[in-house]
């Protein structure tokens, strides 16, 4: 079975619980699940010192990366999600979990305030570059990087000078785009910050972008 099926043998399911770093997470179906493998977990293995940063984090899913980036000290967590079962998972994890979170429905960048800036903006992207045939897909596919390129232009916008974006990519998602083309001739770097080959051959990468202060000053 390829990493796709199971993943969408798992998010395909019926609903149950994860416990996620010290979290007890609520999943519905149709929403990724956090489970021992998943990039959430990697992504999770790599977050940096998130004490009193302000946190955005797209596509949240059941909220565990949020909740979990919370209990650790953050100031402030707003977590988005395209779906409303996201939406109302990471809802309902917050309150099981005892933790503020700010959730808001919406595509990408659009549920962000006007003039809202961020010091980490965190994205576990849908990682395949193929069409998204169902609804549990939506959570896995991202066909030709569309929601890739479309965050990586919006960082310059949304992530304060000085601060990072972390977001995950993979040898079965589209192509990052070369360093010197648009969007990343924007102020900020791409960088790997970390890589696991699967039993499976997929590389899955934690990949950071800084936003250089030195552009600003
Ligand atoms: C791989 S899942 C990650 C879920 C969660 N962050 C985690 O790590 O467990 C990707 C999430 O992105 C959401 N998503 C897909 N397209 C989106 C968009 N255009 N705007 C916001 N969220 C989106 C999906 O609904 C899904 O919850």
């Amino acid at each position: 079975m390829s990493l796709h099926d199971q993943h969408i043998a798992i998010v395909d399911r019926a609903a149950d619980y994860a416990d996620f770093d010290g979290l007890r997470i609520l999943v519905p179906s149709e929403v990724y699940h956090p489970h021992e493998w998943s990039s959430t977990r990697f992504l999770l293995d790599v977050l940096p010192d998130v004490r009193d940063l302000d946190v955005l984090e797209i596509g949240g899913g059941s909220g565990a990366l949020a909740l979990a980036i919370k209990r650790r000290g953050a100031r402030k967590v707003v977590a988005t999600d395209l779906s409303e079962k996201a939406c109302a998972a990471m809802e309902c994890n917050a309150l099981l979990n005892g933790r503020e979170i700010d959730v808001r429905q919406g595509d990408m960048f659009g549920p962000v305030r006007e003039e809202e800036c961020f010091d980490l903006v965190i994205f576990n992207l849908p990682l395949m570059d193929k069409p998204i045939l169902n609804r549990a897909e939506v959570a896995l596919c991202d066909p030709d990087g569309e929601l890739l390129t479309r965050f990586l232009r919006g960082l310059p916008e949304i992530v304060r000078p000085g601060g990072m974006a972390l977001f995950t990519h993979a040898s079965i998602s589209a192509p990052l785009p070369s360093p010197s083309a648009e969007p990343l001739g924007a102020p900020g770097r791409i960088s790997p910050v970390a890589e696991s080959r699967r039993e499976s051959g997929e590389i899955f990468r934690v990949c950071s972008w800084r936003h250089e202060c030195a552009h600003w000053l």
